[in-house]
């Protein structure tokens, strides 16, 4: 069932439930207001009645006389019966004449202890009356009992058009709010059908889809922007996850086929030791380079899957940076290119201690890399706010502000680089990447496009509780 026809027969079933409960509650209050003042009304009028009889009470007594002297007595909807002190009608109304309406026992019994009685009491015609008898007494004895009585005919003729009315109105209203519940039902869960139909096409493979629902901020309008933030997500991770592979398998084929072209050609004719020995070495660094990629992915997909874990221990960080300096005499020893230390605070972090000299390798790899021939490379280490400050600064080739953003990304290499040094993959510093983070710290990069690089990395310096 959908939630559409759900929440209209909900709706539906509350209102009909309410209206009952108010039909009800103003039937029973409009009948109990119209007999209490048919009630006040007898009283009303046997009072007069006693009070005109005041003088004349007797078994003597002229209705003619009685309703010339007091035509009040003689209302039309209202019946006078004056009854003897035995219960035997005296004196009756014109307009009671043709029916009888003896004195019942129990107002009889009520009269002689001195109480009045109402009755309600339905005649052969089926005609309904309600009577008031008042007892008269003169001297504390009874002497007569003025009965004053009126037909319910009207009160029931108003109860039930009330009835008629609420019984034909109220499912008039249930039936139109349904309908009215069934439409706004439909128009809120309208943008549920796009986003339904959106996700559908989404399923196919679509990811450009969007779900176009007013940009309203209410739970559907939420939903929506959600869902369309997720897809974005989704779509960004695809196409990421597509680049990767297509730069993956790019950078594989450029060693295969070198690899290939090699030793195809070593082999179409018979040659010196020497010249196999030169295919074998150079085949060989291929072979080095692609397992160097191979490793590195699979670190990259092992810390995707969080599988790699951290050897957790104090890190004296100035020592580290002392050996990696020695590192970068060795690395650039063919460029000429030296490292210094510049401002270095001894310090300590929490972290993992290979792979923080991982992290610096690859940052002084690259800074030796894309510098100059006979430049230097700076290293600092001091502290900042609740952070150790570690910078490898650079006055090589600099990267473009357009391509900042875009190096730690895997597999990512700026023209510039490629064209100042082919060796390389991009993976460097998206390992770098994963590195300081799982240390919870940070990496950015500063750079001028000709002028240098300056990579700054922050590591906390409390250890994690
Ligand atoms: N110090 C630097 N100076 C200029 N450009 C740099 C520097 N460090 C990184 N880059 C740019 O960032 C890119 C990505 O660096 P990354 O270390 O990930 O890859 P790589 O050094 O090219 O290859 P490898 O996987 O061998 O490290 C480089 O190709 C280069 O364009
Ligand atoms: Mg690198």
């Amino acid at each position: 069932m959908s939630i559409r026809v759900r929440l209209t027969l909900w709706y539906g079933t509350a209102l009909a439930i309410i209206l009952v409960i108010f039909a009800g509650i103003i039937y029973f209050v409009m009948a109990q207001a119209l007999h209490d003042r048919v009630d006040a009304a007898l009283q009303d009028a046997a009072q007069v009645a006693i009070r005109s009889l005041e003088d004349r009470f007797g078994p003597f007594l002229i209705f003619e006389d009685l309703s010339r002297d007091f035509p009040e007595l003689a209302l039309v909807d209202k019946f006078f019966q004056i009854f003897g002190p035995t219960g035997q009608v005296t004196i009756q109304s014109a307009n009671i004449k043709s029916r009888e309406i003896p004195l019942s026992q129990t107002a009889f019994q009520a009269a002689l202890k001195g109480q009045a009685t109402f009755e309600s009491i339905r005649l052969r015609e089926s005609i309904p009356f309600r009577l008031l008898s008042v007892p008269i007494r003169y001297r504390g004895r009874l002497v007569n009992i003025l009965r004053v009585g009126t037909s319910l005919q009207p009160i029931e003729d108003t109860l039930h058009r009330l009835l008629l009315t609420l019984v034909i109105a109220s499912p008039i209203a249930v039936i139109v709010s349904l309908l009215g519940g069934w439409f706004l039902a439909g128009r809120a869960l309208c943008p549920v059908d796009a986003i339904t139909l959106a996700a559908q096409r989404i399923a196919t493979g679509d990811l450009t889809q969007r779900i176009t629902a007013p940009t309203s901020s209410d739970e559907i309008g939420r939903l929506a922007s959600t869902f369309n933030d997720m897809i974005a997500r989704l779509e960004t991770l695809f196409r990421q996850i597509r680049q990767f592979s297509a730069d993956a398998s790019h950078e594989l084929r450029t060693p295969l086929t070198i690899t290939k072209g090699e030793t195809e050609l070593a082999l179409r004719r018979p040659r010196q030791v020497e010249d196999y020995r030169s295919v074998l070495e150079s085949n060989l660094e291929e072979i080095d380079r692609m397992s160097r990629i191979v490793d590195e992915l699979l670190f990259l997909s092992r810390a995707d899957l969080g599988e790699i874990k951290l050897h957790w221990g104090p890190v004296q960080l100035d020592e580290v940076l002392a050996h990696i300096q020695q590192q970068v005499t060795v690395l650039g020893q063919d460029r000429g290119i030296q490292a210094t230390l510049t401002d270095v605070t001894p310090t300590t972090v929490y972290g993992d201690e290979l792979r923080l000299r991982e992290l610096l390798l690859n940052l002084v790899d690259n800074a030796v890399k894309y510098s100059h021939p006979g430049d230097t490379i700076e290293l600092s280490l001091n502290h900042m706010g609740a952070y150790a400050r570690l910078q490898v600064i650079d006055h090589g080739i600099g990267i473009a502000p357009e391509e900042q953003p875009r190096i730690f990304d895997r597999f990512y290499r700026a023209d510039a680089a490629r064209a100042h040094a082919n060796k390389g993959t991009g993976l460097g510093l998206a390992i770098c990447k994963w590195i300081v983070e799982a240390h919870r710290g940070a990496i950015h990069v500063h750079s001028t496009l000709n002028a240098g690089s300056c990579f700054t990395v922050l590591l906390p310096l409390s250890s994690p509780s």
